[in-house]
C-alpha cells in the first residue's frame, strides 16, 4: 500500500507506520512471549452495498490493513485481552457468555468464543493483546477484522481449522448476537477469503463466491476518509433492514433477491413509498453488481467508474445512507471527472460517514489525492485521511 502523507487528524487511529507491534504490545502487557499471533483485513466494498443481507451479490476486496491478536493460553477460566488501539482491557470467564451486548470490546471476543464452544470446541483460559491499523469507526469493518483475527487467533491455539466459510459466520453471528449489529455476510467473508489482486463476487444467497482479476497497474482504489461518523448508524442500519425485510414479506417473497426487475415494475404499487425506495436501490444495486463485475473482468474503468457514481446516487437517494461529506467527496471526484482520472467514487460500507472510495487512474494518485483533500478541507473544513489499497490475503497466522 501506498501511504499518502495528507493528515492524520484521529490521532487513536493508527497508520501502518505507527501500529504498535503486537508482539510487543502482549509482552509488555503481560510479560511473557505470545504462543500465537493471527491478522485479519478490514476490506472495501468496490460495489453492492446494502444488499449482502437481502440476499444479493456484492463486490468487496480485503485491504492491506489488519486487525492482530496475540496471546496465549493462562492456564485458568479466565480471558484477559488489551486492546492498544483503544487502550483499555477486557476480562471475562466462561460464566459471562450470555448473548448480551455489553458495549465492551469484550463482547467481540465472548462471541467469538460462544461460537466455537456451540460447536463443539473448548475454549481455555487466554490472554490476548490487540493492535490493527483498520480506522475503527469508518466503514472499512474493523469489527470483522477484530472477530476473524480473534477466531484465526483461537483456532491456532487449539490446534484447528474451521472450514473458511464455518468461521465467516461463526464471526458473523458473533457480531449479530453479542455486539447486537444485524450486519450480513460480506465484511466477515472478506476477511477470511481476501485474496492478493482479486475482487471476491459473493452470492449472499448461496453463500457462494468467484474471484474477478484486479490487477491492471493502470487503475488503483483510493480510499478517502470523510473523518466523519454520525451518530444515526446502528439505528438506522437496523431500520434499513427492517425495511426491506417488511417489503419482502408484503410481496410474498423469502427475500428481496427474488424480486427481478420487471417483477419490481408490475408490481410497485403494492409497496409503500418508503419501501419503494428502499427496493428500488437493492434491485438496481444487484443489477450494477453484475455489470461491474464484467466490466472488470474486461477492464472497462469508464464504466465501471460509471456504475460507482450511479450505486452513490442510489443510496443517496433512495436508501438515504449518504451525509453532506461523502456527498461532497464523491461531487468533486465527479467534477476531477475521467478528464483528470477518476474513473467513478461512491461512499462504501454501512454509511453515515466513513470512507468513500474512489476508481483512479494510477498514474494520476497524487494529484487527485492533493486535490479532493484541498477541496474536502475547504467545503467542511475537516482534514479527510487517504491511501491507496489494493486487494489484499485473507485472514492468516503470522507467528
Ligand atoms: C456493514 C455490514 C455489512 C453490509 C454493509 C453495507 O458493513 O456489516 O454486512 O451490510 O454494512 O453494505
Amino acid at each position: 500500500m501506498v501511504w499518502i502523507e495528507f493528515m492524520t487528524q484521529e490521532s487513536s487511529q493508527c497508520t501502518p507506520e505507527t501500529m504498535p507491534d503486537p508482539e510487543g504490545v502482549f509482552r509488555a502487557r503481560f510479560g511473557r512471549k505470545p504462543g500465537w499471533i493471527a491478522a485479519a483485513p478490514g476490506r472495501v466494498n468496490l460495489i453492492g452495498e446494502h444488499v449482502d443481507y437481502n440476499d444479493g451479490l456484492v463486490l468487496p476486496m480485503a485491504i492491506d490493513r489488519s486487525c492482530h491478536v496475540a496471546g496465549g493460553p493462562n492456564d485458568s477460566n479466565e480471558f484477559v485481552i488489551y486492546s492498544a488501539q483503544r487502550d483499555e482491557e477486557a476480562r471475562f470467564s466462561l460464566d459471562d457468555m450470555s448473548p448480551e451486548p455489553t458495549g465492551s470490546f469484550g463482547d467481540y471476543f465472548r462471541g467469538i468464543i460462544a461460537g466455537f464452544q456451540t460447536r463443539g470446541h473448548e475454549v481455555p483460559g487466554f490472554q490476548a493483546a490487540l493492535s490493527s491499523d483498520v480506522p475503527i469507526g469508518s466503514g472499512l469493518s474493523s469489527s470483522a477484522a477484530l472477530e476473524v483475527a480473534a477466531a484465526t487467533f483461537i483456532e491456532a491455539m487449539l490446534g484447528i481449522e474451521l472450514a473458511p466459510l464455518e468461521k465467516a459466520l461463526l464471526c458473523q453471528q458473533a457480531e449479530q448476537k453479542f455486539v447486537g449489529v444485524p450486519c450480513g455476510l460480506m465484511d466477515q467473508y472478506a476477511s477470511v477469503f481476501g485474496k492478493s489482486d482479486q475482487l471476491i463476487l459473493l452470492d449472499c444467497e448461496t453463500e457462494e463466491s468467484r474471484y474477478v482479476p484486479f490487477d491492471d497497474p493502470a487503475v488503483g482504489v483510493l480510499v478517502i476518509n470523510s473523518n466523519v461518523h454520525h451518530q444515526l448508524d446502528d439505528g438506522q442500519y437496523a431500520l434499513r433492514r427492517q425495511q426491506c425485510e417488511a417489503a419482502a414479506a408484503r410481496l410474498g417473497l423469502l427475500s428481496l433477491r427474488h424480486l427481478s426487475p420487471e417483477d419490481f415494475e408490475n408490481r410497485s404499487a403494492e409497496l409503500e413509498p418508503i419501501e419503494l425506495r428502499r427496493v428500488r436501490h437493492v434491485i438496481s444495486e444487484n443489477e450494477r453488481t453484475k455489470a461491474a463485475a464484467e466490466a472488470i473482468a474486461r477492464r472497462d474503468w469508464r464504466l465501471t467508474g460509471d456504475l460507482m457514481f450511479q450505486s452513490h446516487s442510489s443510496l443517496r437517494d433512495d436508501y438515504q445512507v449518504s451525509c453532506d461529506e461523502l456527498d461532497a467527496i464523491v461531487e468533486l471526484c465527479r467534477t476531477i471527472g475521467e478528464e483528470g482520472g477518476v474513473h467513478g467514487c461512491r461512499m462504501t460500507g454501512a454509511g453515515f460517514g466513513g470512507c468513500a472510495i474512489a476508481l483512479i487512474r494510477a498514474d494520476q494518485t497524487d494529484i487527485i489525492a492533493a486535490r479532493v483533500s484541498e477541496e474536502y478541507g475547504r467545503l467542511t473544513g475537516i482534514k479527510p485521511t487517504l491511501f491507496t489499497t489494493r486487494p489484499a490475503e485473507g485472514a492468516r497466522v503470522i507467528g
